[in-house]
């Protein structure tokens, strides 16, 4: 009860006084896994496998290629609470590599329920996903065939963007230590991988850009076509999603954010750990930094679903809004991707799936 209560507290210092009041809306709502897969529809379309393994939620239009196009309508389900969210969302997975050198897949747990969610806390694996809007007719809804990409994979080194994607180290059982908003913690989150064992598990935050160009749906990089606001990435706060668009990418976009919880907790045991005293997680990328952490999206609510949301004229807090239609967890647990690439991702591995070879 305390530690929920305390949570309240800190995002009611993120957002404006009685949430939800003023037009403000953040949407928070878990999504299950779809699949761990190999592929890569945004960076790699056509391969399989591609260069690293992912952790996708979302709908089940999820494939080897997806042309930029309204996948809603070829989506027959979703893994999300609102069951007109048929977008996907993708990150690197987390393994273990343990002294011995073999790695193991960390699991993801739920996140915990928040604002009434009956939803969140019942995900098999998955993350949950954020939109807000600062009010009112203030941001665009993504268009169809809409997709965008943060952060960047074969990034090694801090690019003092913690504000983009960080990981936040649980300093005690039960999500403890959740009290900034996210990246915002100076000790608890950090850009790369936390250097201590985390007694809570660690947790990623991805917070995708919020300013547009209103023209392109896709760039060859995946990132062009949007910008961070002038003063850069921001967390979200009750008058806006981060400040004034550049000229360039004038035009409001929801802020979406990722926030995946890895359970870590089993992997805790010092003895295991590299002789030197160095942390033992690493992406699936082979990045054992977390500064290549990275987010992919492809667009895919219905109609004009996520639009009303953003504009409900009250606003809406976590996982019911208005008229939007929602799901049972047991629903979004039931929907699925079957694997393309037949490897195996969840024994103790001598290699990351598709790094044989590569220097570690
Ligand atoms: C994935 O793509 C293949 C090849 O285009 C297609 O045959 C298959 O139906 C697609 N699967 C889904 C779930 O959309
Ligand atoms: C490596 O270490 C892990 C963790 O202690 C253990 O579970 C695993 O069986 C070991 N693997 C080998 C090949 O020794």
């Amino acid at each position: 009860m305390l530690l929920s209560t305390l949570l309240f507290a800190a995002l009611a210092d993120a957002i404006p006084q009685g949430g939800g009041g003023n037009g403000f809306t953040m949407l928070r709502f878990g999504c299950a896994q779809v699949v761990v897969d190999r592929i890569d529809p945004l960076v790699n379309p056509g391969q399989a496998p591609s260069p690293h393994m992912h952790q996708v939620v979302g709908g089940n239009a999820f494939n080897v290629t997806m042309e930029s196009t309204d996948i809603s309508k070829l989506a027959s389900c979703t893994t999300c609470g609102y069951s007109e969210d048929l977008s996907n969302y993708w990150t690197a997975n987390v393994y273990f590599k343990a002294r011995n050198g073999t790695y193991k897949r960390v699991p993801q747990i739920p996140n915990r329920d928040l604002f009434q969610d009956k939803y969140t806390g019942k995900t098999n694996g998955g993350f949950v996903v954020y939109y807000v809007s600062p009010g009112k007719g203030k941001v665009t809804a993504f268009k169809p065939g809409f997709r965008m990409l943060v952060g960047d994979a074969t990034n090694r080194v801090s690019k003092n963007l913690k504000m983009q994607t960080c990981f936040r180290c649980y300093n005690a059982p039960n999500f403890g230590g959740d009290n900034a908003a996210p990246c915002a913690d100076a000790k608890l989150d950090t850009e790369g991988f936390p250097k201590t064992a985390c007694p809570g598990g660690i947790r990623s935050n991805i917070l995708y850009p919020t300013c547009w160009d209103g023209k392109n749906l896709d760039s060859p990089d995946h990132k062009a076509h949007v910008a961070y606001p002038k003063a850069g990435p921001a967390s979200f706060s009750g008058t806006s999603t981060g400040g004034d668009c550049p000229s360039t990418h004038p035009v409001k976009i929801p802020q979406l954010m990722l926030e995946i919880v890895w359970d870590t907790r089993q992997f805790n045991n010092k003895a295991d750990w590299p002789a030197d005293g160095s942390q033992p997680f690493v992406l699936s990328t082979g990045d054992n930094t977390g500064f290549g952490q990275h987010g992919d999206y492809v667009f895919g609510w219905k109609d004009d679903s996520l639009q009303k949301a953003m504009d409900d004229a009250k606003g809406c807090m976590g996982a019911s809004c208005g008229s939007l239609k929602t799901q049972q967890p047991a629903d979004g647990n039931s929907c699925n991707v079957k694997a393309r690439v037949n490897e195996d991702h969840d024994g103790w591995m001598k290699q990351l799936p598709g790094m044989d070879g590569m220097p570690m």
